[in-house]
């Protein structure tokens, strides 16, 4: 009863397809290639997808299923199955970081924007003079985030699930053209070597950590996400088969954007380490060269900013959840006090692009600029260890025979074989290696 009075997805497929448009997003598109360019290749693919398998599919599972099993936000959820005063940090972690992603998200979803008209003229600019325009980012900015609140505000069957319905398969379809053109591009298979061909020495404890941030970043898991996304699944649903299918899909799109984008890079000559401007560097250029390439191009870009803005409604949709279910907030003002926030914490992103010097490169940390550092912490550090919390509760605190019930329901007989499969993984596995790897980066490992 009270899954409907909440809201709920009308289907199975309903579900998988609006899950997987909180997967699929500038994650895959924008993300994945940039930091497989930097982290050298094929080798970090290879540690990505194994990342996913081992790591990112039974955490995934476990907050489908403590979703499911409390039909709440991440606050609620972990406050139902434990009496600690402590554990619900981490759902108010997950809330925190869910605006913190969604503040410097959007700026990057506001380049997708930006690149639909700037396709259409043909614009000569470069991507850093496009980005370095104040009045521009913040405008995009701004936009990006008010159509995120429109469709946050309609709810979860009107709003997130009709878009995601239309746009992913569009987005596969399209991917499969810009791959058939890339290949055939002078050089591209240097591209293609450099993306499938694993160089394993070129591995270390960054490409590791990268690799899982990049895995909890795709699948939207680490804080809470899934959980809330879960929680208007029903009963009859198969959420081991669920998790596969949207694990399935986001892995893909990423795997296809690479193949996309590494030919035509290496086939024009710039360089893979170049960073967050990648994929805005090298796909206007595919256009370029394409024969009805500006059509293709601002169908593209039209896709993207659909893409981005099926993942950021389920980031707005965290902190919103948690106002609604555990503040008794409306759904329309929890949407509108959390979009201004975002708003203003977003800013410094918006700016850091090169607008304002200061923001643009900040010594203390490297030289990156604000908007990168928002990513790492944010969209690595937070969802990395938010992902070893999720783990540890699921996997020993609520544990694993109580969450094996809630995974059974709608699961046939079969399923049932799986669960210790699981549930190792969950317990031993996945917060070993998380854990392993978080220490490494403290140098304390
Ligand atoms: N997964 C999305 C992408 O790849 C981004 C995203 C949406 C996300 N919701 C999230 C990331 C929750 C982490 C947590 O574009």
């Amino acid at each position: 009863m009270e899954q409907t009075a909440r809201g709920a997805w009308t289907s199975r497929t309903g579900f998988i397809l609006a899950a997987s448009g909180s997967a699929i997003g500038l994650g895959n598109i924008w993300r994945f290639p940039y930091v497989t360019g930097m982290q050298g290749g094929a080798a970090f693919v290879a540690v990505y997808l194994g990342c996913v398998l081992a790591i990112g599919i039974p955490v995934l599972i476990a907050e489908l299923t403590l979703g499911r099993h409390t039909a709440l936000n991440p606050v609620g959820a972990i406050r139902a199955i434990t009496k600690s005063r402590y554990w619900p940090l981490v759902g108010y972690l997950g809330v925190i970081t869910g605006a913190a992603i969604l503040s410097y998200y959007a700026v990057i979803a506001g380049w997708t924007v930006g690149y639909i008209f700037r396709t259409i003229a043909h614009s000569s600019s470069t991507f850093g003079a496009f980005v370095a325009d104040p009045a521009i980012e913040i405008g995009n900015f701004a936009l990006f985030l008010l159509l995120t609140a429109g469709v946050v505000i309609g709810g979860v069957e009107r709003g997130i699930e009709r878009w995601s319905k239309i746009l992913m398969p569009m987005l596969f379809l399209i991917l499969l053209g810009l791959i058939a053109f890339a290949l055939t591009l002078d050089g591209a298979s240097k591209g293609v070597e450099f993306y499938l061909k694993p160089d394993f020495s070129k591995i270390t404890g960054s490409t590791v950590l990268a690799a899982l941030g990049q895995a909890f970043f795709s699948l939207s898991l680490g804080m809470g996400a899934m959980i809330t996304y879960g929680s208007y699944i029903s009963k009859q649903e198969n959420l081991a088969i669920s998790a596969a299918s949207v694990a399935l899909a986001d892995t893909l799109i990423a795997v296809l954007a690479g193949l996309v984008v590494f030919p035509a890079l290496f086939s024009v000559g710039q360089e893979p380490t170049q960073g967050p401007s990648l994929v805005f560097n090298i796909l206007p250029r595919i256009f370029e060269m394409m024969p009805g390439g500006t059509i293709v191009g601002v169908f593209f870009f039209i896709l993207l900013a659909i893409a981005a803005l099926t993942s950021t409604v389920s980031l707005l949709e965290v902190p919103v959840a948690f106002l609604v279910d555990q503040k008794k907030w409306s759904r329309k003002k929890a949407v509108a006090i959390v979009t201004l926030i975002v708003f203003v914490i977003g800013l410094p992103s918006a700016l850091s692009q090169g607008s304002v010097p200061a923001l643009s490169s900040i010594e203390w940390f490297g030289g990156r600029d604000f908007l990168g550092i928002m990513d790492f912490i944010f969209g690595n550090l937070s969802l990395t260890f938010g992902g070893l919390l999720l783990a540890i509760l699921v996997g020993w605190v609520w544990g694993t025979r109580n969450a094996a019930e809630e995974l059974a329901l709608g699961a046939g007989p079969r399923f049932a074989a799986l669960i210790p499969g699981w549930s190792f993984m969950l317990r031993f596995v996945c917060p070993l290696i998380i854990a392993a790897v978080l220490l490494n980066l403290t140098g304390i490992f």
